[in-house]
């Protein structure tokens, strides 16, 4: 290793670990990698990495960690083993999360001397290496400052600030678009092809409906930020009709209604809730009062 060359520790090699660990090797980095199942190593030792024997020689080996591990709680089956290496390690907690458990995961972290930056992978695996892909950071700003060109190797940073549980808070936000969007498409799948329609045939139609939504997001949003949710454009009894017609077509067809029937007893709440005029944007009134679990 050169004077120069930058180095990184990459601790858990799921697919996305795999491809970090890849575009890290690509562009020149000298790479130390762990994971539990230490044959996921193989491929990339045989591009460069160096797989470490413990996770102490993973830390010991960069004062950058990059973890990318299934949840906080691998965090800890892996990291709990090996507490006496933290002191003075950079942990880059790329695990999805809680923002709590981010939280909570910044005070451990300090508690065994190293410091931690949450983050938020926005791409799949084959997104890393993409400029044009981008991750949520939020933690110590200095921190993140001092490492940002070498987290710039995966991905563009998007730094939310010094709350340990912002990029995680963003994350969830954006996979609760992410989920149900996709169980909406699945869901319409099932029911075209229940018909005869397959997945490809639907595919274009699929592609115009989803590339809509952000013309509708643009249109609602200065609306919701107002406090409008006038029915001068829409309506939630019509919204509520709707969605009853997909039900029944649904039903019709023997497919299972539970993603619609889920949305239309939302629709209805919103209705006895007196906002059966307002725009279906009003449901957003409704999403703010938890419903008590059975
Ligand atoms: N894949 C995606 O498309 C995607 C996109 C955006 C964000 N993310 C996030 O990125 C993270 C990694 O993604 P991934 O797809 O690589 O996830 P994954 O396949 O779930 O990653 C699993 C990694 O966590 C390790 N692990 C899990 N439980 C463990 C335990 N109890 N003890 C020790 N190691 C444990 C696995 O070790 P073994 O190999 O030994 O099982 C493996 O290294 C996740 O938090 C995911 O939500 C993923």
């Amino acid at each position: 290793m050169s004077d120069t060359q930058q180095s990184v520790t990459v601790i858990g090699l799921g697919p996305m670990g795999q491809a970090m660990v890849s575009t890290f090797l690509e562009r020149g980095y000298q790479v130390t990698v762990w994971n539990r199942t230490a044959s996921k190593a193989d491929p990339l030792v045989a591009k460069g990495a160096v797989l470490a024997a413990t996770v102490q020689e993973a830390l010991a080996a960069n004062e950058l960690v990059v973890l990318s591990l299934t949840d906080y709680d691998a965090m800890y089956a892996i990291l709990g083993q090996a507490t006496d290496a933290l002191a003075g390690r950079v942990l880059v907690n790329l695990s999805s999360d809680t923002p709590e458990k981010a939280r909570a995961a910044a005070e451990w972290a300090a508690g065994h001397g190293a410091r931690h930056l949450t983050g938020g992978v926005q791409v799949p695996p084959s997104g890393i290496g993409s400029p044009e892909s981008a991750t949520f950071y939020s933690g110590p700003k200095d921190l993140f400052e001092a490492h940002q060109e070498t987290l710039k190797v995966l991905t563009a940073t998007d730094y939310r600030g010094e709350d340990p549980g912002l990029a995680a808070l963003y994350y969830q936000i954006l996979m609760d678009i992410f989920w149900t969007s996709m169980l909406s498409y699945l869901h319409a799948v099932a029911l075209a092809d229940a018909h005869g329609i397959t997945a490809e045939e639907l595919q274009p139609y699929v592609a115009s409906a989803l590339s809509s939504l952000p013309n509708f997001a643009g249109f609602y949003t200065p609306r919701i930020n107002a406090g409008n949710h006038a029915g001068d454009v829409d309506k939630l009894a019509m919204g509520a009709a709707s969605v009853e017609h997909i039900v029944h077509t649904t039903e019709a067809a023997g497919v299972d209604t539970a993603l619609p029937a889920a949305v239309l007893e939302v629709f209805r709440r919103g209705m006895a809730q007196g906002h059966s005029g307002d725009s279906f944007t009003s449901l957003v009134e409704v999403f703010k009062k938890a419903v008590a679990s059975a």
